[in-house]
């Protein structure tokens, strides 16, 4: 619309005006699309707590009425929801035209596989559960931001936890696959009797997915998050592997007390971690001569720089609400934030008494894999 303040004969102060105009109105626009995105994601998380995307996805559309109903739940914020959805493109709606208690709701295409089967490298709900609960903690992270204090992994709550957790499952689910095309790994995965360690195990998927490929495994997982290491041995319990997967209570910089390991992980945990350094030379101490460090973390560019890619918004963001707060929340804590780039994972590994760093694999999601060398 700023366009319209450009005039053909325009001087000089008229066009940093109209630039200015132009980028304002961009920026505005830029924001309410912010604010969409953040009803939508608001409003998935609610359809998903209440059990709704999942009854509409059994039924051939459903009336606000029986959507209340069938999830015991109020009709009135259901027919508001219903709507919302449908304006927004979520849901789709068998006659519009119709009065409000008659018209009929559907997942639009594409939606149930989003928000809804949790096996799928594409199941993104765990996205607005985690956003959801780092709202929860607004005031908590203000604090944090002010007094340079963190909020806890306990204090982000079982949405986080979980969500985080059902988030990297499926790709999780993907580890045997992608080690079998790396000889040396596959070779010390398959070793008979061999054992490795998973530092920060969170889910407990990791070794639940490494254990299930490699049935004479055994696999040791290290959380300080009590409620995820209780979670991870229901995980385990339940994916049949809890005689060859333990999971402790225990820091990660405590893996050497555990005995030797042919092999010793790190998914998605090191960045959180308050002493990387202090973890890599516990792996360093617990690791077999002929064994292996692997660290999956976050595909951040090599360096810093503005206007980056969606990724690495993304991971800022996650910095800014997840990762970075829990890290600060133990002292003392090296901070290190979401973006851990290559070039900051070398200097841990050097200070940890490491030679270097090599990838292993540059892109898996939205992470990669290094080993320490
Ligand atoms: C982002 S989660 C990743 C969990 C899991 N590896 C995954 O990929 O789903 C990070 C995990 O590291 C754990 N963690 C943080 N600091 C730790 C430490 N010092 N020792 C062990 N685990 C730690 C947290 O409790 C959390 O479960």
């Amino acid at each position: 619309m700023s366009t319209t303040l450009l005039t053909d004969t325009h001087t000089e102060t008229d066009t940093d005006t109209a630039t200015e105009a132009e980028a304002t109105a961009a920026f505005a626009d830029r924001l309410t699309h912010a604010t969409l995105g953040w009803f939508d994601l608001m409003a998935v998380h609610l359809g998903s707590q209440l059990g709704w995307y999942a009854e509409l996805a059994k039924a051939e559309g459903l009336t606000a009425d029986q959507l209340a109903h069938r999830t015991d739940s109020d009709a009135r914020y259901a027919r508001e929801w219903l709507e919302q959805q449908a304006a927004s493109g979520i849901l789709d709606v068998d006659d519009a035209e119709a009065a409000a208690a008659e018209r009929r709701f559907r997942l639009a295409p594409g939606v149930a596989e989003v928000l809804l089967d949790r096996g799928s490298l594409s199941y993104l709900e765990p996205l607005a559960r985690m956003a959801a609960a780092a709202s929860g903690q607004l005031d908590a992270l203000l604090d944090a931001y002010r007094s340079g204090g963190g909020v806890s992994w306990e204090q982000l709550g079982v949405h986080a936890r979980e969500a985080q957790a059902d988030m990297n499952r499926p790709w999780l689910e993907q580890l045997p696959a992608v080690f079998a095309g790396i000889d040396r790994l596959d070779g010390i995965l398959c070793r008979p009797g061999a054992r490795i360690a998973d530092l920060g195990a969170g889910g407990g998927w990791s070794s639940i997915a490494l254990a299930r490929a490699h049935p004479q495994l055994t696999v040791v997982g290290f959380d300080v998050d009590e409620a995820s290491v209780e979670m991870a041995r229901r995980n385990a319990l339940e994916a049949g592997v809890a005689d060859r997967v333990e999971f402790l209570l225990c820091d990660a910089a405590l893996v050497a007390e555990h005995g030797r390991f042919d092999a010793v992980f790190a998914f998605e945990c090191l960045h959180d971690m308050p002493h990387p350094v202090d973890v890599l030379s516990a792996a360093r101490a617990a690791v077999a001569e002929d064994g292996m460090v692997v660290i999956m973390d976050e595909a951040t560019e090599e360096r810093f720089a503005a206007n980056a890619s969606e990724l690495e918004r993304l991971l800022y963001g996650f910095s800014l609400f997840v990762c970075l707060p829990d890290g600060r929340s133990h002292r003392p804590s090296a901070g290190t934030g979401t973006v851990m780039r290559p070039s900051t994972l070398r200097g841990y590994a050097r200070e940890a008494g490491w030679s270097d760093i090599r990838v292993l694999v540059p892109e898996f999601g939205l992470w990669r894999f290094y080993e320490i060398l």
